[in-house]
């Protein structure tokens, strides 16, 4: 009986150990304790998962098997069914599982590489991740590295993008590092491989969030940053100090847009005559000072009140479809927020979003929005991009020209952080007037904002 409770006493012990050890100090635990019981159980039953998922196939092998021999003689002749069961060495189908690599702990789950078996291709594991998931009792399963005959699987026990630390400043010329994608790795907008970019979203969904810190990254960087804010100036306003230029009216916004085609035209005219294609192929002290232009709430600036401003539109949209057609060769950026972007707004907003490439699109309140963001992507990205809650803000959805789509989320920047970078980079500033050339104006309204 003592040793009973002796040990009753011991399994007491260690069950409140393991708990406190796991309350108290997380991430050894799951090193030391939970990671290696979650490895025995995805050794244990990976034939098992991988054969429900659809992912094992069938090889020949040698194995004994029984027969079972009809015996001839006198007992056959009385109809009795009398069998003789013979070991025999024969070929039979067996189903084989992928052979599974030694999974490596990540500080939210596991990576594990994969050898394709023959015929199977990396999209069968995407595929097969959500199954595969469910089986293994995690967050998401995900394919993130694929090397010919290979798969690396990625298992989070929770959402990675739930606390979101990065930097957003890098140290090189127009890229930026505004979160953190699902896979774990940064998220990256580098405008010389992606030169504009469409971030789209619902109200309070992260749009400006990500405008700062986009300004943020790039208030240290020798680049013009210009502001369309037809909200009345109260997003771009307080990052005044380290903008070229700041547009809050539409009159602005039009003469604004005149000075940057203006721009592009000189610059091209630049290139023609050193016999370069784009800005990058001048030489370096010719080379223009990259613009990038930030654009909130682009609607506003297609909204008629009435008739007459028809014509006031249409040159507005013209204007920037020139811009956008334009920048890319000449190192002018395109920023477009808004909460929709579509056809309904006039007949220059199809050919500007076409020139979009880059896509972000945060949580959305209709499928038509995440369609028209994304455009005939992948139908998973649209179903991520509806299944987005509203609890976290920043979430978002990214595709770039290549097709391939990642969720992420973007770096919680304050207005305080944002402004704070304006106001210390405000040396950097351009002069709108020294960018775009003497004979160029900024227009009546156009804030030179240094
Ligand atoms: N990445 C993020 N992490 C944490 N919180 C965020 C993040 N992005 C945004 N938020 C929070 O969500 C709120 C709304 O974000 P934001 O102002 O960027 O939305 P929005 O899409 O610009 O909305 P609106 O259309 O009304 O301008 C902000 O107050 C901010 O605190
Ligand atoms: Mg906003």
């Amino acid at each position: 009986m003592t040793d009973f409770y002796v040990f009753l006493g011991a399994l007491v012990g260690l069950a409140v150990g393991l708990w406190a050890w796991r309350r108290w100090h997380p991430d050894s635990f799951w090193y030391g304790v939970a990671f290696p019981a979650r490895v025995a159980l995805v050794y244990l039953t990976w034939s098992h998962v991988a054969s429900g998922c659809g992912l094992t196939r069938t090889r020949q092998r040698w194995r004994y098997t029984l027969d079972a021999l009809p015996v001839v003689g006198p007992a056959a002749r009385n109809a009795a069914t009398v069998v003789q069961y013979k070991r025999q060495l024969r070929r039979v189908g067996v189903e084989k599982a992928p052979r599974l690599g030694l999974p490596r702990p990540t500080r939210l789950g596991w990576r594990v590489r994969l050898r394709l078996s023959g015929g199977q291709a990396p999209a069968d594991y995407e595929k097969a991740a959500e199954r595969i998931a469910h089986a293994w009792r995690v967050h998401s399963v995900r394919v993130v590295d694929v090397t010919p005959g290979h798969v690396t699987l990625w298992a989070t026990m929770r959402d990675p993008l739930t606390v979101v630390e990065v930097t957003p400043e890098t140290e090189e010329l127009l890229k930026v590092r505004p979160g953190k994608l699902e896979n774990g790795q940064d998220w990256i907008i580098d405008f010389r491989v992606v030169p504009h970019w469409l971030n789209a979203g619902a109200t309070q969904s992260g749009k400006s969030n990500l405008a700062n810190a986009i300004i943020k990254a790039l208030a240290p960087q020798p680049v013009a940053l210009v502001g369309f804010d037809l909200k009345g100036g109260v997003e771009f306003t307080p990052y005044a100090p380290r903008l070229s230029a700041l547009a809050t009216t539409r009159t602005q916004c039009r003469a604004l847009l005149d000075d940057l085609v203006a721009e592009l035209e000189d610059r091209m005219e630049q290139c023609r005559s050193h016999g370069a294609r784009n800005v990058w192929r001048l030489p370096e002290e010719l080379r223009p000072v990259p613009i990038v232009v930030l654009i909130d709430e682009v609607a506003e600036l297609f909204l008629m009140a009435d008739k007459s401003e028809k014509d006031e539109v249409a040159r507005t949209g013209t204007a920037l479809l020139r811009v956008a057609q334009l920048g890319r060769a000449f190192a002018v950026h395109l920023v477009v927020c808004g909460q929709r972007i579509g056809s309904d707004l006039g007949p220059g907003v199809t050919a500007l979003r076409a020139q979009l490439s880059g896509r972000v699109c945060h949580r959305v309140n209709d499928p038509e929005t995440a369609n028209m963001t994304l455009g005939d992507m992948d139908p998973a990205a649209l179903d991520a991009a509806r299944a987005i809650p509203a609890e976290t803000p920043g979430v978002c959805i990214v595709a770039g020209q290549d097709g391939s789509w990642h969720r992420a989320r973007s770096v919680y920047v304050s207005e305080e952080a944002a402004e704070t970078a304006a106001r210390d980079h405000a040396h950097l500033t351009p002069d709108w007037n020294d960018l775009t050339g003497s004979s160029l104006t900024t227009g009546p309204g156009c804030s030179a904002a240094a």
